[in-house]
This record gives structure tokens, C-alpha cells and sequence, in this order.
């Protein structure tokens, strides 16, 4: 009897594209305020070893082949080093960020001054939202996050300023308040292959359960074990996907799709509810 190994012969080729990130680094990164569930200003930071990892996670991208643009990190912006919500460029135009808490306000305001001197077009957002925290981009929409954090007016003003159809997705869960924490993009669909994304169903309402699995039959359904140690929120190339090492199932279900996972440790960044996408902006040229 011949074994067939269903899981070479069904995963498909993956090809990875060459991507444009921004990233800031963490020297000013510590928990010294909580607007979110996974923040407690008693869990001290091991800064030491936060500046290790994200110098990992740089070095990964940069052999991966990426490019990695840095922002110079403020003083009392602890959390500016969670590029993703600084806004969502896609090609030559940004929508900015305008952030939920007066904690990260000023965040929003260098992120678009970067972006703007970096030569791209800022829309400045009269909406609440935070950026790629919260918008996800496709190739042919993009994926908005509210319940938490971005509002849902502002899923409007970004298709207007982007010019892109945006799927609204209400999150119910606090500890997913971002959408990049419930849904990872894995393939945008800009090749040849259809879009694919991955997510975890209990972080979302039923309506937009719904939504996700009629756009995404396809998708990888995340266990709430890796969800919760935000394996989601990681960064694909199409084929590489740079993911929370913590994550193991869901590294497995990459490889079983014919992804390469590629884990990297940020559990310090955890401690303020954040990881690997959370420290990356694509630039969605
Ligand atoms: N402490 C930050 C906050 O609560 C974490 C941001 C994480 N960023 C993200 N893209 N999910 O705002």
C-alpha cells in the first residue's frame, strides 16, 4: 500500500513579494499607562530583552529581503513603537491616524508628518482610527476593524480617501481590540493566487463570522490557544510569514498551506498587547 502525504500533495506553491516596511524603534517602550487588556502597569518590561527582539524581528524582514524604513521613536510615547497604527498607505496616498486615546494622540501626528516628508499623500482623518491596527489591505478591499478602538465613520472616510471598498468587521472580545490581532493577511491577493487570510471566529460578531467566512471560505481558522498568545498578529510576503513563536498550531496549519512560518519571539511587546504586526506598517506600494 502506497502512503500518500496529503499535505505535500495539496499545498500549493507560495510566492513571496518583495515588501516595503516602517518600523520605530523601541527605545522608549514600556507599559506606564493600560488601554487594553493585556496591559498592567505592575508587569515591569525587560527592556534589555525588547530591544533584542526587535532587533530580531528588524533582522528578519532585512534578510527575508525586505526593505525596513525607521521613524525616530518620541520620549513619552511608549507605544510608538507599534508602527501599524501610525496610519494605512496604500500606494501613493495614507489615510493618518487619529488615535482613540489622548496617550498615543502625538503618535498619530509624527506618523503622518514621517509619511508626508517620505513623500506620500496624507489624508488627515476627521474619524477615530488606528491605522493598520484596524485596516487591514487587499488587493481588491480592505478589511476594517471596529468595536474598540477605530470608529465605524472612519471605515467610510478611508474608502473615500483611498478610493479602495472597505469591509466593515465588528470585534466583540477586548483582548482582540485591534483587528490585526484577530485576522492575519496571508496572501493579499495580488498574484496570481485568490486573497487568503487567516483569523480567529470568537473575536468577531456573528453577523461578521458570517462575512468573514462567505468572503474567505478558504481561510485558516485559528485556535483561541494561539489566538490568545496573538499569533495573528504576524506579517506574510506571500509565502514567508513572520509569526509569534508562541504560536505553534498555527505554524503548523502555515507549513499544511504551503506557507513558510518563520517564528520569532516578541513576548516582551506582549506585555502591552502588542507583536509582530503590531511593530510593522507595510507600505502598500
Ligand atoms: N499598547 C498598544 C495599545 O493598546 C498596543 C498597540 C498594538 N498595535 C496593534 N497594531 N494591534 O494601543
Amino acid at each position: 500500500m502506497t502512503v500518500i502525504d496529503t499535505r505535500t500533495q495539496t499545498a500549493p506553491q507560495r510566492t513571496a513579494r518583495t515588501r516595503h516596511y516602517l518600523m520605530c524603534p523601541p527605545q522608549h517602550f514600556e507599559v506606564t499607562y493600560a488601554i487594553n487588556p493585556w496591559m498592567n502597569t505592575q508587569v515591569p518590561v525587560d527592556v534589555e530583552r525588547a530591544h533584542v527582539q526587535w532587533e530580531v524581528l528588524r533582522n528578519t524582514y532585512l534578510s527575508l529581503g525586505h526593505t525596513v524604513e525607521l521613524i525616530e521613536p518620541m520620549a513619552g510615547q511608549p507605544d510608538m513603537v507599534f508602527a501599524a497604527n501610525g496610519g494605512l498607505v496604500v500606494g501613493k496616498r495614507a489615510y493618518g491616524a487619529k488615535f482613540r486615546f489622548p496617550e498615543r494622540t502625538a503618535e498619530g501626528v509624527a506618523y503622518g508628518e514621517w509619511l508626508s516628508e517620505f513623500g506620500i499623500d496624507v489624508f488627515q482623518p476627521a474619524q477615530i482610527n488606528e491605522g493598520e491596527g484596524d485596516f487591514l489591505a487587499l488587493k481588491k478591499m480592505i478589511l476594517a476593524g471596529t468595536g474598540f478602538r477605530t470608529s465605524l465613520e472612519a471605515h467610510i472616510e478611508a474608502a473615500n480617501a483611498l478610493d479602495r471598498p472597505v469591509v466593515s468587521l465588528e470585534l466583540v472580545d477586548p483582548r482582540f481590540y485591534h483587528l490585526d490581532t484577530a485576522i492575519a493577511i496571508l496572501d493579499d491577493g495580488h498574484g496570481d493566487s485568490p486573497a487568503e487570510i487567516a483569523y480567529f471566529p470568537g473575536a468577531f460578531s456573528r453577523h461578521s463570522q458570517r462575512t468573514l467566512r462567505d468572503l474567505f471560505p478558504n481561510a485558516i481558522l485559528c485556535t483561541e490557544a494561539d489566538a490568545l498568545v496573538l499569533g495573528l498578529n504576524s506579517v506574510s510576503d506571500g509565502r514567508n510569514v513572520v509569526v509569534p513563536s508562541a504560536a505553534e498550531r498555527f505554524s503548523e496549519q502555515l507549513r499544511e498551506r504551503g506557507y513558510n512560518p518563520v517564528p520569532v519571539d516578541l513576548s516582551e511587546f506582549l506585555k502591552s498587547g502588542g507583536s509582530v504586526k503590531c511593530c510593522t506598517m507595510e507600505m502598500h506600494r
